[in-house]
């Protein structure tokens, strides 16, 4: 007798379900052979039933109210691709589990602010919550971390999981463009998120950070203490300097367990030029994982789109098919300790820019704060623009490795000289 099929119910038909019905449709044999049994579309839902959407959507049943289509009879597993942390993507998340089915969800908001709460209620139902997709897009990272990193000590999560952000650093950097600038080509371009703050100002790819560490270091999602900086400050003037140094920034996302606690932080970085980060470009994400038995492993692949998304949503619907059942976050929740939150504490270089009066003794005065901070200097040179003032001028100081807390006391000694002209820019060297 053939294999019963796995029956989807499909909450959201924007751009990643979309992509998720034509690869059902498309592979339809594939993904049968693959699976063992045939996986069907059996209920879909959004909000605007009249609207185009590119696909044949004809034998499907429509549901206006995702809880209702999370909780038909004729739903094995549940997609919700609608986003959103609370209202329907919750309900109807919450409704699925507690009617005894499977979920599959693109949506790191969700989980990061629920995905606790939401492993334990699937798994007290004997059923399980996949988010592949939720966490860099294409790139199977949450199967790496979760199964083929099972055998490791995590040590060190890093990457660039946003790549709205890295559109936009590395657009500045080609071509010379100031931020306000390529902020609107991206925004015509259609790349941010409808609350663009998600993108610019860190949160998105704080949500998948935070994920990625509760998978790595065995602890509950703690998206509140991830510390958290966007790029809307970050200028071309740091740009060009970082590129003259030999350095590019980046949005950076690192965790780590430290003996102080778990460090994450999701903040501008300066990364080698000429390492893999440092040449990554556009939208593309790359997450580096470093294991104590495999040493570092690095996953480079496109974070967004339409086929990316939904590849990482049908591995996730695949292998509910085969039967193979792994925890949300790679140990059953209620073993996922209560993670200590630890500011970053880690030392590393330093890239310091500011704008100073044009005078005898105030790059010493400079110095002495830094001196007075405990902080040495690795290499120091003044600027002077053509066509600039020349009562002031920009000086940029490479630190050696100072902590976060010495260079956070040293600028504010700066303030007190005198000699200061704005707010100077201080973002952390990564060492990769
Ligand atoms: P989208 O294009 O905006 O589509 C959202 C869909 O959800 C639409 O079909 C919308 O209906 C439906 N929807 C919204 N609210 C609803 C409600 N209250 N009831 C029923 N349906 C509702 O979004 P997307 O880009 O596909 O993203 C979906 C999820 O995947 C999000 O969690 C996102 O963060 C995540 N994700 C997206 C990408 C990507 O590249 N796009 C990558 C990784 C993860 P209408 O069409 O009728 O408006
Ligand atoms: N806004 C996200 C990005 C989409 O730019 O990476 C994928 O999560």
């Amino acid at each position: 007798m053939p294999a019963a099929p796995l029956r989807l119910g499909l909450a959201g038909l924007g751009t990643v379900g979309i992509g998720v019905v034509k690869i059902v449709q498309r592979e339809a044999a594939l993904i049968a052979a693959r699976a063992g049994r045939p996986v069907v579309v059996t209920a879909v839902s959004a909000r605007d039933p009249k609207k185009n959407r590119d696909a044949d959507l004809s034998g499907y049943a429509w549901e206006t109210d995702p809880v209702a289509l999370a909780t038909r009879p004729d739903v094995d597993v549940f997609v919700e691709v609608m986003g959103g942390h609370d209202g329907p993507a919750k309900a109807a998340t919450e409704a699925a589990i507690a009617a005894g089915k499977d979920v599959v969800t693109a949506n790191k908001a969700l989980l990061a602010h629920h995905g606790q709460a939401l492993a334990l209620a699937a798994e007290a139902a004997g059923r399980t919550i996949r988010f592949e997709a939720a966490v860099a897009g294409g790139i199977p990272v949450i199967k790496a971390l979760t199964e083929g990193l099972a055998g490791n000590r995590i040590k060190r999560v890093m990457g660039v999981m946003n790549g709205t952000c890295n559109y936009i650093l590395t657009r500045m950097q080609s071509a010379g463009l100031p931020y306000e600038t390529v902020f609107e080509e991206a925004r015509q371009l259609g790349y941010l998120e409808a609350d663009p703050n998600l993108d610019v100002g860190g949160i998105d790819a704080g949500h998948k950070l935070s994920l990625l560490s509760a998978i790595a270091f065995g602890t509950r999602v703690s998206f509140d203490a991830v510390e958290l900086e966007g790029i809307g400050a970050v200028s071309i003037d740091d740009i060009r300097l970082a590129e003259q140094m030999g350095y590019r920034i980046k949005l950076l996302g690192v965790a780590q367990m430290t003996g102080r606690g778990l460090e994450q932080r999701m903040t501008p970085c300066l990364v080698p030029a000429a390492s893999p980060l440092g040449q990554l470009q556009g939208g593309t994400n790359m997450v580096v994982l470093e294991g104590d038995s495999v040493g570092q492993i690095v996953l480079r692949g496109p974070g967004a789109g339409q086929g990316p998304t939904a590849s990482a949503v049908m591995a996730d619907v695949i292998d509910l098919a085969r039967g193979c059942r792994v925890p949300a976050f790679g140990l059953p929740a209620a073993a996922l300790a209560e993670p200590v939150p630890a500011r970053s504490a880690t030392p590393a270089p330093y890239y310091l820019r500011m704008r100073l009066l044009d005078k005898p003794g105030a790059l010493a005065k400079i110095a002495t704060c830094m001196g007075d901070a405990g902080i040495s200097i690795d290499q120091m040179r003044q600027i002077n623009q053509p066509g600039e003032a020349d009562d002031d001028a920009i000086v940029l100081i490479v630190t050696h490795k100072a902590s976060p807390a010495d260079i956070a006391h040293a600028m504010a000694q700066f303030d007190r000289t005198g000699v200061l002209v704005g707010r100077p820019v201080a973002i952390r060297i990564e060492e990769i």
